[in-house]
């Protein structure tokens, strides 16, 4: 199936690993010039080469950001335009807030899950916006996750902030719906990420037991049986992301196994 998206530059949120990286090589395979970024640099060689290597025919350029901060990412923004031209499709995508209870969320840590997944979505879409209506063409992408359905325990500051990313996209959406831009939410259930995997590997040490059994504990919590690859994700983000989705805006998609079970 053609996407429709060949030729579109598309900025992937967080990209040196995970979701993000999954996204870069599909969105690179159906075509899009790519700008990937991250903040550790050392993780953008290999992950620039792997976008190459999805689609050596398409522009591909890697950048050092740090997305809590609003100048670097003013700083990526220009860079991008300035490699590749106007970016068409958005993907917001970041490190998740730090894990823990009320309790443990102290104001320090409220305040970095606030710029890290929210204020990062903002400052992306208002630079990436004006050009997006200027073309009268554009998809804002935000990978969140399956608490925007139901709160998962222990990841309190997680479950606020990504509520808060909900309720901005789903009021953007209205509002650029008429200059030809969607806004969309992914909201993942577990994944085989390297970090998913590595978690895992933490509450299985607590328990005393292996990563595999911590991981078949997961999967017997959905019920197609199985965490989802990455590649899944990335699927339903390239969905989103085509000419063929033009008329879905202002949903949160769940790509979850079946796992939440709200209606
Ligand atoms: N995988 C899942 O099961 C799952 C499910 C639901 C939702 N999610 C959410 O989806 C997002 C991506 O998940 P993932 O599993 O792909 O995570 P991941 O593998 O840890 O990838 C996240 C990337 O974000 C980077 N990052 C962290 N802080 C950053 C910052 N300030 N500026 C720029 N980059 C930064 C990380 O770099 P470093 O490694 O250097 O910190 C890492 O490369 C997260 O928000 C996660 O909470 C994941």
């Amino acid at each position: 199936m053609d996407l429709g998206i060949r030729g579109r530059v598309a900025l992937i949120g967080a990209s040196g690993r995970g979701l993000g990286l999954a996204t870069a090589q599909r969105l690179a395979e159906e075509g899009c010039d790519i700008a990937i970024c991250d903040l550790e640099a050392d993780v953008l060689d290999t992950a620039l080469e792997s976008v190459k290597l999805a689609n050596s025919g398409v522009r591909a350029f890697a950048y050092q950001v740090d997305l809590t901060k609003e100048d670097s990412i003013a700083q990526l923004v220009t860079d991008v335009q300035r490699d590749l031209g106007v970016v068409s499709i958005l993907i917001n995508n970041s490190g998740g807030p730090p894990p823990g209870t009320f309790d443990a969320a102290t104001d320090e840590k409220w305040l970095y899950g606030y710029q890290l997944t929210f204020l990062s979505a903002v400052r992306l879409i208002r630079a990436v916006l004006p050009d997006m209506k200027e073309q009268q063409w554009g998809r804002i992408i935000n990978f969140t996750a399956r608490s925007l359905k139901e709160p998962i325990p222990n990841l309190m500051i997680s479950n606020a902030v990504r509520l808060a990313v909900g309720g901005m996209a789903k009021t953007l959406a209205s509002e650029v719906a008429s200059h030809g831009i969607t806004v969309n939410n992914i909201c993942p259930g577990p994944t085989t990420t390297d970090r998913a995997i590595e978690l895992a590997g933490a509450r299985a040490a607590k328990k005393g037991i292996s990563v595999e059994e911590e991981l078949a504990i997961t999967a017997s919590t959905i019920p197609i049986g199985r965490l989802a690859h990455p590649e899944e994700q990335a699927a339903a983000a390239a969905f989103l992301a085509s000419e063929l989705a033009g008329y879905i805006t202002g949903i949160s998609l769940l790509v979850d196994g079946g796992a939440v079970k709200a209606l």
